[in-house]
């Protein structure tokens, strides 16, 4: 009999969110990856939502940090500290005293990072109390979390399109056979709307105001130019405040562009794949997850240019941290994938 005294936590680090998986309790947090921090002090004044709040509106000392980009650890004193900080309360509501019996951790990576990327990952998560960590590539995770089932020989294509990376990956018998990595995805929508406004209205806005847009307005299905919005921003000529509407067909032109990059890399790991897989594939269809799934549009634009069905998985976004629940039933398959 195994006896476990510990608990088992399963993190996904995202450039845009972290999520906490508990073990038997699902997701227990979900928060912003985003410190505001005393550039003059290094110390930490506020973590997660509401260090968002602050992000363009700081002043003086005080700056607001995304320690991840695309994808990957980018500040490592800072992610670490703001990863200890979620453990801390993920961990808090459970009577188990964490001195006596330290968390393990299941912590996803993009596939393709280095080394180095992967181990400051490891540290992170030793820098919270792992007792052992374990990694998790990331499309296994959002696979197991989507629900499929990957065991079998038989290919599944994930296309997980978070804030900073998409992942691109073919899985068979619980493995990836064929991937590739990008660090194009929801954020760069957010840019090319920065880029757009700027360029045809001469406002310039914020990253949030641009991710608000996205959300509200922004499809890569049908556009209408009576779906608007009203955009406040800074006008680039005179410095004053002004306001414009903006409509979903403006938008067209530049969510395209980089859907269309995420498609050429979808389209690529599919040319790479042997034929029985691709034939699989073509019958399960291709399962979309991660934050961006969600855009409007972007299944039918997918589907359109690879001729294959696709499905936006449930609660997309939250598919790599349940996946790390499934993972936990099998920690010693997964260990001999940590070394
Ligand atoms: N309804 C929506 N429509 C369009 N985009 C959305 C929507 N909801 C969230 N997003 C986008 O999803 C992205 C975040 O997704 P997710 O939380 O999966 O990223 P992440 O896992 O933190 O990033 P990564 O995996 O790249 O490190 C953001 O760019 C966000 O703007
Ligand atoms: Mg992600």
């Amino acid at each position: 009999m195994k006896i476990d005294f510990g608990i088992t936590l399963g993190i996904d680090l995202g450039t845009s969110t972290v999520l906490i998986y508990n073990k038997n309790k699902g997701v227990v947090l979900s928060d912003m990856s985003i410190v505001a921090v005393n550039k003059d002090t290094d110390e930490i004044i506020k973590v997660g939502e509401a260090a968002y709040g602050l992000l363009g509106r700081t002043t003086g000392n005080v700056v607001a940090i995304k320690p991840l980009r695309d994808g990957v650890i980018s500040d490592y004193e800072i992610t670490k500290k703001m990863l200890k900080t979620f453990v801390d309360t993920a961990t808090s509501q459970n009577n188990i005293s964490r001195i006596l019996f330290r968390p393990s951790i299941v912590i996803c990576v993009p596939c393709g990072i280095t080394e180095v990327e992967k181990r400051a990952v490891v540290m992170a998560a030793e820098y919270c109390g792992a007792r052992k960590t374990y990694i998790l590539e990331e499309p296994v995770a959002a696979a197991l979390g989507a629900g499929l089932d990957i065991s079998k020989p038989c290919g599944s294509m994930i296309v997980d399109i978070g804030g900073g990376t998409t992942d691109v990956a073919v899985i068979s018998m619980g493995g990836i056979v064929e991937s590739s990595s990008v660090k194009i995805a929801g954020d760069k929508f957010d840019e090319a709307i920065v880029r757009f406004l700027r360029k045809r209205f001469n406002i310039l806005i914020g990253d949030r105001t641009a991710e608000n847009i996205k959300i509200r307005i922004g499809t890569l299905s049908s556009p209408s130019k009576d779906d608007t919005m009203d955009v406040r921003g800074r006008n680039t000529a005179t410095g004053l405040p002004m306001s414009v509407k903006v409509s979903a067909e403006d938008l067209y032109e530049p969510l395209n562009e980089i859907a269309d990059t995420i498609t050429d890399t979808v389209c690529m790991v599919l040319e790479k794949i042997p034929p029985e897989l691709s034939a699989d594939i073509s019958e399960r269809g291709i399962i979309m997850t991660g934050g961006a799934a969600r855009l409007k549009g972007l299944d039918k634009y997918l589907q359109n240019r690879t001729g294959i069905r696709v499905i936006v998985a449930d609660e997309p976004e939250m598919c790599v941290a349940k996946g790390t629940g499934v993972a936990m039933d099998n920690l010693s398959e997964l260990s001999k994938r940590a070394e």
